[in-house]
């Protein structure tokens, strides 16, 4: 049941939403991101005041720890991965709703947990709310889901609270895999209790997109086909494969990047207004987004897929993919990924979108950047003009989170000379607040049941049809090279210079 505060008016921004009490069930808890994301996130969300009082953290894993044992470790990653000063009395609050549970994935390991839920009630005052992370790989997913089942743990009126899961990406391997995995999720689940986490729709930044066009006219009237030439969305990374082969060999780019946190970058770009701000308003725009993405007729010319080798990078030799530790010295998974796609609406008819993504590139970004036609008659001399680029509007996603506007300026001078200047908003100088981390927001959304941020099935059946014949087409061919610390292999500015562009150096 749930309680409301007669005293609390939700347009007050002074009072944060806080989540009803519950349980957050990590799986995967001693894995990769559990320990660099999501328990930091989970102990800064505590440090800021916006879990509920009853909160438990149960941790399931196969390696046969104490209670004790898991709440060190947990208290390790938080101190070595929070944003926020380690407080005393906010871990000891947390550490008290701290419960693992171990074993495998088998009958005997459920039903402790579904015991260990059912005393939640009793223990900590929380009434069956629950939420499942699923921070585990892919192949375990179907284990997991159908133990949930099994169990009874999934629903709602067993629980007598609200049930939940969050499941991480990939989402599938290809279309196919990825209604196999929905129809799997929402036989265990109710489709309102199912969260499928893409974090850079947590990202602050891409939130502010929406901000940034809908509450400003200024941008309304240049956001479209009659003054866009062209957008660049790149997300870049200068790290390698480090020691994530086995996740990554025979994913590649596409999949692990393209599919979910590009094309979602895409849409966040491309969509129209939503008529209000919530769940369903804002996934049904960019569903329609989605299915209006088009593929080059001539594709081969227009996918470019790459593979780095070695290379130098700030001042290091770096080792190449295949040299990396546990990947086959034949691999053609790739580790750049470049496409020209088409968004065909009235608002973008006619204007390409590239989009890149890539491993061991110079440095680390993300953004996206508007570049516009030029003016149609300068009244300046010619020579005066060779240091006037494209006007460019660029958002920043990470790092130094922020918004470059490019122009030409006067240069001072009694020439009429006139070159490009960039005017620059960095969000961390104008606001006071340090932005959170996205898997902060994410977490706080589960536990609130708002799936604002969160990709719809449609959306995520929709970009597979989108990414499978850019697969079908790679599939058997070798990527090209490219040296570590190269903006990518030359045939990626091929694939620019043919339409007469080129990429931007973020
Ligand atoms: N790492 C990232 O930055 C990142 C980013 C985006 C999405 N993801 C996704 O998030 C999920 C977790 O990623 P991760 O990098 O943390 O994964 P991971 O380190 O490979 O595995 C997480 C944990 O899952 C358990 N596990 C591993 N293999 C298993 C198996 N075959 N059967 C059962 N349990 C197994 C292990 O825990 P125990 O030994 O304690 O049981 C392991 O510590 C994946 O779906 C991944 O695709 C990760």
């Amino acid at each position: 049941m749930t309680l409301i505060n007669p005293l609390r008016d939700p347009r007050d921004r002074r009072l944060p939403r806080l989540p009803e009490p519950c349980a957050l069930v990590l799986f995967g808890v001693t894995g990769d991101l559990a320990c660099n994301k999501l328990i930091p996130a989970i102990y800064d969300l505590a440090n800021r005041g916006l879990l509920p009082p009853s909160f438990a953290l149960v941790g399931f894993s196969r390696r046969g720890w104490t209670d004790g044992e898991f709440t060190k470790f947990v208290r390790d990653a938080a101190e070595k991965g929070a944003r926020t000063p380690f407080r005393e009395e906010v871990w000891n609050r947390l550490a008290a709703g701290m419960r693992c549970v171990s074993g495998s994935f088998n009958d005997e390991a459920f039903d402790r947990l579904a015991q260990a839920l059912s005393d939640l009630e009793h223990t900590h005052g929380i009434p069956g709310n629950a939420a499942f992370y699923l921070s585990i790989p892919p192949s375990a997913f179907p284990a997991v889901l159908k133990q949930i089942q099994r169990t009874g743990m999934a629903s709602n009126e067993v629980s007598g609270g609200w049930r939940r899961v969050v499941v991480e990406k990939p989402f599938g391997f290809d279309q196919k895999s990825a209604r196999s995995l929905n129809e799997l999720v929402d036989e265990v689940f109710t489709p309102a209790g199912v969260f499928r986490i893409d974090h850079y729709l947590g990202k602050e930044t891409v939130q502010n997109l929406s901000v940034m066009r809908f509450a400003n006219p200024l941008f309304e009237g240049i956001w479209n086909s009659r003054f866009v030439d062209s957008v660049q969305i790149t997300i870049a990374e200068n790290v390698g494969i480090g020691s994530r082969a086995a996740f990554y060999d025979g994913i590649g780019a596409a999949r692990d990047v393209y599919q979910n946190h590009l094309l979602q970058l895409l849409v966040s770009t491309a969509m129209e207004k939503p008529v209000s701000f919530n769940a369903e308003a804002i996934r049904s725009e960019k569903l329609k987004v989605l299915r209006a993405v088009s593929l080059p007729a001539d594709l081969r010319s227009y996918a470019v897929r790459g593979q780095y080798e070695q290379g130098w990078l700030a001042g290091q030799r770096v080792r190449g993919y295949l040299e990396e530790d546990g990947v086959p010295s034949d691999s053609k998974t790739e580790t750049y990924a470049a496409v020209r796609l088409g968004v065909e609406t009235r608002r973008w008819a006619g204007v390409p979108f590239y989009l890149r993504t890539g491993k061991r590139l110079p440095r680390k970004v993300t953004e996206i950047a508007l570049l516009f036609k030029p003016a149609s008659h300068l009244p300046f001399d010619a020579t005066n003009t060779t240091g006037l680029g494209l006007n460019q509007l660029v958002v920043r996603v990470q790092p130094d989170e922020g918004v470059t506007l490019k122009f030409g300026s006067k240069v001072p001078g009694s020439a009429m000379e006139v070159r490009d200047v960039a005017m620059d908003v960095l969000f961390g100088e104008a606001f006071t607040e340090a932005l959170p981390e996205a898997y902060e927001r994410l977490i706080l959304d589960v536990l609130l049941g708002d799936a604002t941020l969160f990709p719809s099935n449609d959306e995520v059946i929709e970009s597979w049809r989108i990414v499978d014949p850019v697969e079908d087409l790679w599939s058997g061919s070798a990527p090209c090279r490219y040296r570590a610390g190269r903006w990518g292999p030359p045939t990626a500015d091929e694939m620019l210079a043919r339409d007469g562009r080129r990429w931007r150096r973020p």
